[in-house]
């Protein structure tokens, strides 16, 4: 098992800082999703993914028990990389069917948190005797051009994380992985669909509080990291479908105006009463659109398999000459 780090703690506070002030001086405020996953955010995220309102974890694990065998048949990955892998528990199911079809040889998880890859990593190392665990601690937006070569590669980027990232964005990751593989690798690609806004907008609101606390972790993220004075409690937890734009918005909002200081980054902020500050946006899809931008990302899209309520997708595109 080996960990190659392309991101340590001081490029994370780099980052962390930019971000915060690009964000918090723009109009609207805004900052990015990313920050949500401290070691608490983390766990609460855990606890989200096992609320009754939060579908798309258990509809992708449906998706995966269902169609594991055909993913390994069709591919017949050697490798297989998972991006932003975290807790890296529905890769099982991917690690176990490449397993029983006889090509598994190696595994990269890919994720920004050193602590959770090497724990991970572990787990894995336990469980999969004579599998090569390779970890790549970066950033999938930044480190692909890093993965490790050799053998037919299978890229998982599953939970529909790819949904945090604006249409450019999406389109310049699709790229920027396409460029880091070659002619028949594949991805698999996890996506959450498009359904009544009620259900998208209860599992982003759920009745426990469990995502308002989530949300308003990325301020305490910020107090801890910045020396910041953030009123957590002040701010209301607000999640809403853009029907235009087909993606779930959560904001955090002011309850009452503030004035906040974060002295590392040298910054006063004011909030007027009411004002709103965009923590994430988690778009939703459609399967012509997602053919659509892995077609013009140079993947060619061969499977395309939901849950039984049509809730989740998965698509297994194969990397094409460019
Ligand atoms: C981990 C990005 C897939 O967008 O559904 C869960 C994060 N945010 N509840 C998502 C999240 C609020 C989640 N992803």
């Amino acid at each position: 098992m080996n960990l190659d780090h392309y991101l340590d703690d001081d490029d994370l506070v780099r980052e962390l800082r930019a971000d915060v002030h690009n964000g918090l001086t723009a109009q609207p405020k805004w900052l990015p999703p990313k920050w949500f996953y401290d070691a608490r955010g983390s766990e609460l995220f855990e606890e989200i993914t096992r609320l009754p309102e939060y579908y798309p974890t258990r509809a992708e694990r449906e998706v995966l028990l269902r169609h594991a065998g055909d993913i390994a048949r069709t591919t017949n990955a050697k490798t297989l990389i998972e991006l932003g892998s975290g807790s890296s528990e529905k890769t099982r199911l991917l690690l176990d069917a490449l397993r029983a079809h006889g090509t598994l040889g190696a595994f990269v998880p890919l994720d920004v948190s050193g602590s959770a890859l090497r724990e991970a990593m572990a787990r894995i190392v336990a469980d999969y005797p004579g599998l090569s665990v390779h970890g790549v601690v970066g950033d999938f937006t930044r480190h692909l051009g890093h993965l490790p070569s050799g053998g037919t590669r299978l890229v998982a980027f599953l939970g529909g994380t790819i949904g945090n990232l604006l249409p450019a964005e999406r389109a310049q990751f699709l790229a920027a992985l396409r460029a880091a593989l070659e002619p028949g690798d594949w991805l698999l690609l996890g996506t959450d669909l498009v359904k009544d806004p009620a259900v998208l907008v209860a599992a982003y609101d759920d009745a426990a509080g469990v995502t308002a606390q989530f949300n308003r972790n990325v301020l305490r993220v910020l107090n801890r990291e910045l020396d910041g004075d953030f009123d957590v409690d002040a701010f209301d937890h607000v999640a809403l479908w853009d029907a235009g734009q087909e993606w779930i918005e959560m904001r955090l909002r002011a309850r009452r105006a503030m004035r906040v200081r974060l002295p590392v980054v040298d910054l006063t902020v004011d909030f007027a009463a009411g004002e709103e500050l965009r923590t994430e946006i988690s778009a939703k899809f459609r399967r012509d659109g997602v053919d659509r931008e892995l077609t013009a990302a140079g993947f060619a899209p061969r499977h395309w398999w939901t849950d039984p309520a049509g809730r989740f997708a998965q698509s297994l595109a194969e990397a094409v000459p460019g």
